[in-house]
């Protein structure tokens, strides 16, 4: 394993599939596989995905593609990204690493429940298609006070073990095996459940828009939902990008992370809401949605056991390709700009992360009376900072940055390896990130507060 204390030289993904898989593993996780099916079942199903593919064309693919320049570029984590264009500018890196280090914390809330989730599908306790027994092993589960911190804690140090094999050996060697397993689950899963008795209600209800669902809330769950999903706003990409060489192509590659994390999303909502319709469950029912609808459906299938262990575990897999850049994220920024130990930085920064999670555990169960925010525990005040205001402010400030701070000819000529690749988007880009994409993000802001 290479000492990035000793060797000044910075470490470089192994090629140019290795980078597109641990980028879009970064953007693949439970965002597509567990947020995006009830967020599109709270807001309206088709409504919320039609408001999610409009800002995920305006804004999606060309903040991609910002942050991904903007780090190969500089060669540098976030904060010293902007610190080396513009140096009162590195506080907008600084928002990011705090978003990453947030999310992290009740990211991995959820990702405990996975792992004991797994353990359930062997040792059989999933097995029942009754909403009510399913709903119960669900609920008793996040509400314990000790068994999800103590699977919290699991998740995290999976998380580090990983970030310390560094870039090429632990983070691109992870997603190369863990990307394609999830995909083949994901399709044999969401065919299941479409064909299930019933099952075209809920395909309908997540492709079918009812324009009259379509309301301020809903755009702005949509926007937080666009970033949180492509892990931009936070400078994960801009992380990523740094690891890159200077022959790599970049839009190629932010126009395809963008469609994978997409169209997992939408096989994902086309996995979760047909069954959700089957078996007359809630598509409104919230964050326990996959928990007890998939379960169903798998007590529904031959060797369903199997299916239900083999799912968890991808969904784990999802999970851990996308904590690991949020991690990478913070400790990429105490490496490059503290000189500090690789090694004992992740251990640190995981540990942090670790206790800052557990209040948001606890906010399912014993502290469920505490908010935070008005009708907010600390889990959901912790998700609606991160989604709906650190990562939009990141992504506005990203825009104004390249668009108008380091300039759209500098970015593209980095875009375009010093115009050796042909970009024909390049001009429609620049409008985008000069004035689309930050008009857009701020009315949905501004609207959202009055
Ligand atoms: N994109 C990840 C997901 O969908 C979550 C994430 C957000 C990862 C921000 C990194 C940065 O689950």
């Amino acid at each position: 394993m290479e000492n990035r204390n000793q060797t000044p030289e910075r470490e470089q993904w192994g090629s140019k599939i290795g980078f597109i898989l641990a980028a879009s593993g970064s953007a693949v996780g439970l965002g597509n596989l567990w947020k995006f099916p009830y967020m599109a079942g709270k807001n309206g199903g088709g409504a919320f995905v039609l408001v999610y593919f409009i800002i995920l064309f305006l804004v999606g693919f060309t903040l991609m593609l910002g942050e991904i320049v903007l780090g190969r570029h500089t060669q540098l984590n976030a904060i010293g990204a902007y610190r080396k264009i513009r140096k009162n500018w590195a506080w907008v890196g600084g928002l990011g690493v705090l978003a990453g280090f947030l999310i992290l914390s009740f990211y991995s809330v959820v990702g405990g429940w996975v792992i004991n989730y797994i353990i359930k599908s062997v040792t059989g306790g999933l097995y029942s298609s009754d909403p009510k027994v399913l709903g119960n092993i669900f609920n008793d589960l996040v509400s314990s006070t000790m068994t999800p911190i103590f699977y919290h804690a699991i998740f995290m140090v999976l998380t580090f073990i990983i970030v310390l094999g560094g870039i090429g050996g632990g983070i691109e060697k992870a997603s190369k095996i863990m990307m394609p397993a999830l995909f083949i689950m994901i399709v044999i899963i969401a065919i299941r459940s479409m064909t299930l008795p019933g099952g075209v209600e809920g395909i309908k209800y997540l492709l079918v828009p009812d324009f009259s669902k379509i309301n301020m809330d809903v755009i702005l769950n949509a926007l937080g939902q666009v970033f949180f999903s492509l892990s931009l706003g936070m400078g994960c990409m801009i992380t990523y990008g740094s690891y890159l060489n200077k022959d790599t192509n970049i839009p190629q590659s932010a126009a395809i992370i963008p469609l994978v994390d997409t169209g997992i999303a939408l096989l994902a909502g086309l996995a979760v809401l047909p069954a959700v319709f089957a078996f007359g469950f809630e598509p409104e029912a919230g964050p326990g949605l996959i928990f007890v609808t998939l379960p169903a459906v798998f007590s529904q299938m031959p060797l369903g056991g199997l299916f239900a262990f083999m799912f968890f575990l991808l969904v784990l897999f999802a999970a851990l390709t996308s904590s690991i850049s949020m991690l990478e994220v913070c400790v990429a920024y105490v490496v490059d700009e503290w000189k500090w130990n690789r090694k004992f930085t992740t251990i640190l920064i995981s540990l942090a992360i670790f206790i800052m999670g557990v209040p948001a555990s606890l906010s399912m169960g014993p502290w469920s009376h505490i908010t935070i925010l008005p009708g907010k525990g600390f889990f959901d005040t912790y998700d609606y900072i991160t989604s709906n205001i650190l990562l939009p402010l990141g992504g506005l400030l990203l825009c104004i940055f390249i668009g108008w701070i380091w300039g759209i000819d500098q970015a593209v000529k980095e875009a375009t390896n010093n115009g050796t690749l042909k970009f024909s988007l390049a001009p429609m880009w620049g409008v985008l990130i000069k004035y689309v994409g930050p008009i857009a993000i701020l009315i949905v802001f501004i609207r959202s507060f009055i």
